[in-house]
């Protein structure tokens, strides 16, 4: 048996490829391994959204040489969003990597891999597909851990945010067919899985490209009839494509769980604007006042970019006062970084000072820090259902879960109640996390459920 050493950043849809290149090696014999001394294969997986990510992956690459020349016959490869921004340039620029596999080539890494073990060639699969079927079940065994699971709807992206490199290494948008998305559902809850997150770089696109025979909220309705599932999460949304008939299946489809992600950006419409998002601040506030009208108690989350091209004192004052406005749950926020290809590079200088976007950064999340600890805070005293993950890492005998809205909970109780659904009562909270504890006769209701008692 092979050694495989994968290290991955980036976003959800990055750490699910990640499962599925395990998932097609295990075709090969390869088994995951947390050390890179031990690896036999070792993969990079990374993300190209922000930052320095180039020059990060050629550092994280050149400390892998001297395991190369220490170990015979260890291959390395590079993949994801920045192997396909890089594409060939990594293999002239860095002379121990052994193969380059682009966003849309996992099913391609089996025989890649066997390439390099028998012939000793650097093989490069860069290639964009017009069709979703790169997106099926790569063989091997699908790697599950626990009750929650990735399941990837869509892929790509026609939008045109201007700061926005994904649509260059992610392609354009595709979505798989309906019948294949509920058949690997259906298959996931006979494994135990209780909840699924729905993949996609804007899943509200589903369906208008590829063989989406259905639109997503109709997805949504079918992936709510199945027997078994519990949970129903997605990611991510963007504003301008969030429909009515998304916002109804919040109040009428019972699994659907009281959360989303729309991520915002700014608060100013001449910032907005600039990044070609497509929505103003009134029509966001207005679609987040049609939410909660019609599914009161839903968490919401967002992303925030601090120190966007051009970005004035007053623009981003108003980035805070949405902040104040909308009260998020929680928030994800980040400096602008210019990425190559983007609009916003070609149109507007990177002129807010880098220590004027960190302080702006850290403004942002001073302020959100203080919404979230207070919304926290209101929960304590009422009663949540949790998914119970497994043992806590904060404490001993602690479990941890997340609540419909997405709130991590770490209670006392017994680790077999793990992947089932506890009811808990919230008895503290910090901005992050809450802690709670067990009902106990639901509690033993739901082991019982569960079979955790016989
Ligand atoms: N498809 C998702 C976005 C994926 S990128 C969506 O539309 O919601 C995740 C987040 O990274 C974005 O929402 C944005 O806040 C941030 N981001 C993207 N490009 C960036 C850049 N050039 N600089 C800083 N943050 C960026
Ligand atoms: Fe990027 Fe915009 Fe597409 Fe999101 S919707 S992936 S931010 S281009
Ligand atoms: Fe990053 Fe690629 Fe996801 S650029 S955010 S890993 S789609």
């Amino acid at each position: 048996m092979k050694k495989l050493y994968i290290q991955t950043y980036g976003c959800q849809m990055n750490q699910h490829d990640s499962e599925r290149i395990v998932q097609v090696l295990g075709r090969l014999d390869y088994q995951p391994t947390d050390s890179p001394e031990h690896a036999d294969l070792i993969l990079l997986n990374t993300c190209s959204v922000r930052d320095k990510a180039e020059q990060k992956v050629y550092s994280a690459l050149g400390r892998w040489r001297d395991l190369k020349e220490e170990k015979r016959g260890l291959i390395i490869g590079a993949g994801g969003c920045v192997a396909q921004q890089e594409g060939e340039l990594l293999l002239r620029r860095v002379p121990h990597l052994d193969l380059v596999f682009g966003t849309h080539n996992i099913h391609k890494l089996p025989e890649m891999v066997e390439q390099v073990e028998t012939l000793g060639a650097r093989p490069i699969e860069l290639a964009f597909y017009r069709e979703p079927s790169y997106m099926e079940d790569p063989g091997g065994k699908p790697q599950v851990h626990g009750p929650r699971a990735f399941v990837t709807i869509m892929q790509g992206c026609n939008n045109v945010c201007s700061f926005c490199i994904v649509p260059y290494v992610r392609g354009r948008e595709l979505s798989r067919p309906s019948r294949n998305i509920i058949r690997e559902i259906r298959e996931l809850t006979r494994s135990g899985v209780k909840e699924v997150m729905l993949l996609g770089q804007n899943v509200n696109s589903y369906g208008k490209a590829g063989s989406g025979e259905l639109t997503f909220p109709e997805l949504l309705t079918r992936i709510n009839g199945i027997e078994g599932l519990e949970r129903i999460r997605f990611t991510t949304s963007h504003p301008q494509d969030l429909s009515p008939e998304l916002i109804e299946a919040y109040a009428t489809l019972e699994k659907l769980c009281e959360h989303l992600h729309l991520p915002v950006q700014s608060g100013s419409d001449s910032v907005l604007h600039r990044m070609r998002r497509g929505y103003t601040r009134e029509a966001y506030l207005e679609k987040i006042y049609r939410l909660r009208e019609r599914c009161p108690n839903i968490a919401l989350s967002t992303d925030i970019i601090a120190g966007f091209a051009g970005e004035t004192e007053a623009e981003f004052a108003e980035t805070l006062a949405i902040l104040h406005q909308v009260e998020y749950d929680e928030i994800y926020s980040f400096v602008y970084s210019p990425r190559p290809h983007t609009a916003a590079v070609k149109l507007y200088r990177d002129d807010v000072p880098q220590e004027v976007k960190k302080e702006r950064l850290a403004q942002v999340q001073r302020l959100q820090n203080e919404i979230s600890l207070r919304k926290n805070r209101q929960s304590v005293g009422t009663v949540e259902e949790i998914l119970v993950e497994g043992p806590s890492k904060l404490r001993r005998g602690q479990i941890t879960g997340r609540t419909r809205t997405n709130k991590i909970v770490n209670v006392m109780g017994p680790t077999m109640l793990s992947g089932s659904l506890t009811r808990v009562r919230i008895t503290g909270a910090s901005a992050n996390s809450l802690l709670g504890e067990l009902l106990k006769v639901s509690a033993m209701a739901s082991t019982l459920e569960a079979g955790g008692i016989a």
